[in-house]
């Protein structure tokens, strides 16, 4: 039987409007929930993700702020910035898009964030809160994928999460998350040998590695819950995911595809983390 199709984008759009409702009702208290985005550089699909950041904060009504620097900036005069932004109290959210250029160290632009404005969760205090299993910001990609489980009902607990990729972003925290939902959790990257014994024992398999069509329905294991993280694009211009969608489909329980899937929870996590901070903020 073919699978159930998780559809992020239907799913991104029920949460924002709760979100817009919540937002206005912040409003009301004169709470003004307000996410900066900084952005260091030209790159052309930072500067796309950025924006798509600014128009999904405006969109709900929340005030969003892109700084754009130019890519001469000093890893000296982003700390300066970042320690301004700190000490705002209208910024609830500080986001600065990564990758940074070469000259900026990323781990000492995140660490210099206030764990209080880390809505993009990656702060090494928000980590280990989430490892320890305490309230935090939890990283905007596997959040977005837990809350796609949830509301489909989909039990983690006993189940075998077999994840594919050990980026920072989502690989690590995402086996980490299925950890505390008790989930046994096993870890797969480029150097795991005999991958495809692990792949056909994965009731969840979470695939975030950037390689098209890299699992098809000969890897994954009968009724398994596929998601998918990967966001390609082939050469006539299409965006395809890292699992064969086509294939898989006839033989997983749940799969989410590409685009329409993970793609959208990400930015409205990202959203639910900076009403988050707002509300802590003020508390
Ligand atoms: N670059 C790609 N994804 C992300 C993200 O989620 N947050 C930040 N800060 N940079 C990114």
């Amino acid at each position: 039987m073919s699978a159930h199709i998780i559809n992020g984008r239907e799913l991104a759009d029920d949460l924002r409007a709760q979100m817009k409702d919540e937002v206005s009702k912040l409003h009301e208290q004169g709470i003004y929930p307000s996410l900066t985005v900084v952005l260091v550089g030209e790159n052309p699909a930072s500067l796309s993700y950025v924006k798509g950041k600014e128009r999904a904060s405006k969109k709900i009504g929340m005030h969003s702020n892109l700084i754009q620097l130019p890519a001469s900036t000093s890893e000296q005069q982003l700390l300066g910035l970042i320690d301004q932004l700190n000490n705002d109290t209208t910024v609830h959210g500080i986001l600065v898009q990564l990758p940074l250029p070469s000259h900026i160290s990323e781990d000492i632009i995140i660490e210099a964030i206030s764990p209080a404005k880390d809505v993009d969760g990656f702060h090494p205090i928000s980590i280990g809160r989430m490892i320890a299993g305490k309230d935090t910001f939890l990283p905007c990609t596997p959040y977005g994928i837990m809350t796609m489980l949830d509301e489909k009902g989909i039990t983690v607990e006993g189940k075998h999460a077999v994840i594919l990729g050990r980026s920072r972003i989502v690989g690590k925290p995402i086996g980490q998350m299925l950890l505390n939902r008790h989930a046994t959790v096993t870890y797969c990257h480029s150097r795991t040998k005999q991958l495809d014994r692990y792949l056909q024992q994965a009731d969840i398999l979470i695939v975030a590695i950037g390689q098209a069509h890299f699992i098809t329905d000969k890897q994954i294991k009968e009724d398994a819950v596929v998601i998918d993280v990967g966001i390609n694009r082939l050469e006539d211009g299409s965006i395809v995911g890292d699992v064969d969608f086509d294939s898989a489909k006839e033989k997983a329980s749940y799969i989410t595809p590409v685009p329409k899937g993970v793609g959208p929870m990400t930015i409205t996590m990202l959203l639910q983390n900076t009403i988050k901070a707002a509300r802590q903020m003020n508390q």
